[in-house]
C-alpha cells in the first residue's frame, strides 16, 4: 500500500465550511428572529456548492465528475457489501458520487424555493415584486422549501452513516482522506495542482466567505433587503394614532380581522378593563379605517397566518395575543421575560418587535431583552 495525496487543500477546506455552512442555516432556519443567519449561510453554501459543481469540471482528477463511479453495477455492489471490501476506489465511491450529486441539486432546489418563500411571504429580497400577486402561496412554498431541506438531511446522514460504515467496518481511510488528504492505495499518485485550479481554489473559498459576510452585514442587498414600508397611522388617521396610542402602541389594524374591530369598537367602554369609550363620529372613523387595514385586506405574513389560524373560531378574539397563531409563534418564549421589567406585558410588542407601531414586523427586527439588566 502506498500513501497517496487526493484531495488537495481546497477539497478539504470548502468540505468543512459545507458542513459548518449547513449546521449553521439548517438551525437558525427554525426561529424567525434568526432569519439574516439563515439566509447568509444558505446563500453561502449555495456558493460552495456552486464552485463544487464547477470543480467537478476544472479540478484536478478524482475531484473531476468524469472520475465519480456512477454505474448502477457499482452501486449495487457497493452498497449491498457492508462487511467485505469491495474493489478500490481513489476518488470517490459509488455511493458517495451519487450522494454529492443528489445533495448539489438538493441544494441549488432549496436556494431557489428558499428565495421563493423569501419573496413571497416575507416581501424580502429581488424576488420580493411577487409577493403582492403571490403572497396567498407562502404555505405551500415554504413547505417545499422545508422538504428539499429534509431530503438533504436524510442524504446527508446517509452520506455519513456510508462514511462511517467505510471506517468502523470496511476499515476505508476514505474519511481520514477528508481530513489530511492521504489515502493508502495501491499505487503511489498524488495529484498536483496547476496555477489555475490554485487560483480558482482561493477564489472558492474567499467568494463564500465574502457571501457570507456580504449578506450578513449589507443589510440592504438585493438578496434580502425588504420593499415593506413604514406606516404613518399619524398622517393616514390622526383619531386611530391619537386616540388609540394614548394608553398603549398603536396596534397594527391589520393584526385582526373586521370582525374584531367591530366587536372591540363596539364595547371601548370595558376595554380590557378600562373606559377607552369615544364620541361617535370618532369611532366610526377609527372603525371604518380599521376594518379598511384589517388581517383580510393585507398581504403580510402575520395577517394571513392570524387571519387562517382564526378560521375555526366562532368566538370573536379581540386581542392579537389570544390568536391561535399569535400563542403558537411566541410559545417557546420564557414567560418570565413578558413579566420582566423591560417588557411589562405581552401585549407590550414594540419591547421586542423594533417598528412595530410602525406597522412593520420584521423577522430580522425582533429580539428578545434579555432578564438580566
Ligand atoms: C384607556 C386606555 C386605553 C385606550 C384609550 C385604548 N386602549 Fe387598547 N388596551 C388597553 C389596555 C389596558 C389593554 C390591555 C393590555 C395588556 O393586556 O397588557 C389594551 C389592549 C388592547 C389590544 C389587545 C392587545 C393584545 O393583548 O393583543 C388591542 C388590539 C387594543 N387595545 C386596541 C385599542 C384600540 C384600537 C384603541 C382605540 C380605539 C385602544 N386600544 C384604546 C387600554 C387602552
Ligand atoms: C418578549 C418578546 C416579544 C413580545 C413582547 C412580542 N413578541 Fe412577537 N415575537 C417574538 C419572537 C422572539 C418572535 C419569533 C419567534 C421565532 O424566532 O421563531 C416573534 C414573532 C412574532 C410574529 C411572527 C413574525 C411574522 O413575520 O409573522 C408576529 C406576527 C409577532 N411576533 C407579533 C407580535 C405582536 C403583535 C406582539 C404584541 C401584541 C408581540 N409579537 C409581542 C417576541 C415577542
Amino acid at each position: 500500500m502506498k500513501k497517496s495525496y487526493i484531495w488537495p487543500l481546497i477539497n478539504r477546506v470548502s468540505h468543512v465550511l459545507l458542513i459548518l455552512f449547513l449546521v449553521v442555516s439548517y438551525f437558525s432556519g427554525s426561529y424567525k428572529r434568526f432569519l439574516d443567519y439563515h439566509v447568509a449561510f444558505g446563500y453561502a453554501m449555495f456558493v460552495l456548492f456552486l464552485f463544487r459543481f464547477v470543480w467537478g469540471f476544472v479540478g484536478p482528477k478524482y475531484s473531476k465528475f468524469k472520475d465519480f463511479d456512477f454505474k448502477a453495477k457499482d452501486l449495487v455492489s457497493y452498497m449491498s457489501s457492508v462487511f467485505v471490501k469491495t474493489k478500490e476506489y481513489i476518488g470517490h465511491n459509488p455511493a458517495s458520487s451519487y450522494a454529492i450529486v443528489v445533495m448539489m441539486i438538493l441544494s441549488f432546489l432549496i436556494t431557489i424555493s428558499g428565495a421563493l418563500e423569501l419573496g413571497v411571504e416575507k416581501n424580502h429580497g429581488f424576488l420580493s415584486f411577487l409577493h403582492v400577486s403571490y403572497f396567498s402561496y407562502m404555505e405551500p412554498i415554504s413547505k417545499v422549501h422545508l422538504w428539499l431541506v429534509y431530503l438533504l438531511i436524510a442524504v446527508v446522514f446517509a452520506h455519513i452513516t456510508g462514511s462511517l460504515i467505510d471506517k468502523f467496518i470496511k476499515k476505508s481511510d476514505a474519511i481520514d482522506s477528508m481530513i489530511c488528504g492521504y489515502k493508502q492505495i495501491s499505487k503511489k499518485i498524488d495529484i498536483k495542482l496547476s496555477l489555475f485550479q490554485k487560483t480558482f481554489g482561493v477564489t472558492w473559498i474567499l467568494v463564500s466567505l465574502f457571501a457570507l459576510f456580504y449578506i450578513f452585514y449589507a443589510k440592504n442587498n438585493m438578496l434580502v433587503k425588504s420593499a415593506n414600508i413604514k406606516q404613518n397611522y399619524a398622517l393616514q388617521n390622526p383619531d386611530f394614532a391619537q386616540e388609540c396610542g394614548d394608553c398603549h402602541m398603536v396596534y397594527p389594524p391589520f393584526l385582526l380581522p373586521k370582525k374584531s374591530w367591530t366587536v372591540m369598537m363596539k364595547n371601548l367602554d370595558n376595554h380590557f378593563g378600562e373606559d377607552a369609550s369615544l364620541d361617535k363620529a370618532t369611532n366610526l372613523s377609527i372603525l371604518s379605517y380599521l376594518k379598511a387595514n384589517s388581517a383580510q385586506n393585507s398581504k403580510q405574513e402575520s395577517a394571513f397566518k392570524i387571519l387562517k389560524s382564526l378560521k375555526d373560531d366562532n368566538s370573536v378574539v379581540i386581542a392579537v395575543t389570544k390568536t391561535p397563531y399569535w400563542e403558537k409563534i411566541h410559545k417557546k418564549i420564557d414567560s418570565n421575560i413578558f413579566k420582566s421589567k423591560r417588557v411589562k406585558s405581552k401585549a407590550d410588542c414594540k419591547a421586542c418587535h423594533k417598528n412595530i407601531e410602525n406597522g412593520l414586523i420584521e423577522d430580522n427586527l425582533i429580539k428578545i431583552p434579555s432578564l438580566k439588566g
